[in-house]
């Protein structure tokens, strides 16, 4: 593992800041939400993918050149997957950006679950590609317990 990934990992393990979910707490919401092993994806996958995206802060918006934006812990887009109203958007997950925010994390794991649907699968996520596919992931879930 990259120092840099370590140290933001330790970080945000401490940070005691309403955005950033600890990652154990995302790990037991994520498999009481059943995404453990939605799509072949394990716990560790998803963590991986949340951390690059977001560094595990539930509320992260980021504007894209093109002039979408990115929302919430997957970072989803606003072009294809939910209306922010800035844009055109396709809408697949039929959902308001602005839900993909929310606290409870029901829309951010409900739109990530249609998005990996898809033939892709998390090959979706630009980040995913380039920092958790084809790596050792299993010391994600380092220390967590589900149940
Ligand atoms: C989380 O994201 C929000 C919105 O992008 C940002 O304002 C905030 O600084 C971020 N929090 C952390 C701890 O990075």
């Amino acid at each position: 593992m990259r120092i840099d990934l370590l140290l933001s990992l330790a970080s945000s393990l401490l940070v005691v800041n309403g955005q950033v979910i600890n990652r154990c707490e995302l790990a037991k919401i994520l498999h009481k939400e059943h995404m453990d092993g939605f799509e072949g994806y394990t716990l560790n996958e998803w963590l991986c993918l949340a951390f690059v995206e977001s560094n595990f802060n539930i509320s992260k918006v980021h504007e894209n050149a093109d002039g979408s934006y990115d929302y919430g812990i997957f970072q989803i887009n606003s072009h294809f997957w939910c209306n922010d109203y800035k844009s055109h958007s396709e809408n697949f997950c039929h959902m308001d950006c602005k839900d993909i925010l929310d606290r409870n994390l029901i829309s951010a794991m409900q739109c990530a679950k249609k998005i990996v649907s898809g033939s892709s699968g998390m090959k979706n996520w630009v980040q995913w590609i380039l920092h958790c596919s084809g790596r050792p992931l299993s010391h994600w879930m380092t220390g967590c317990r589900v149940e």
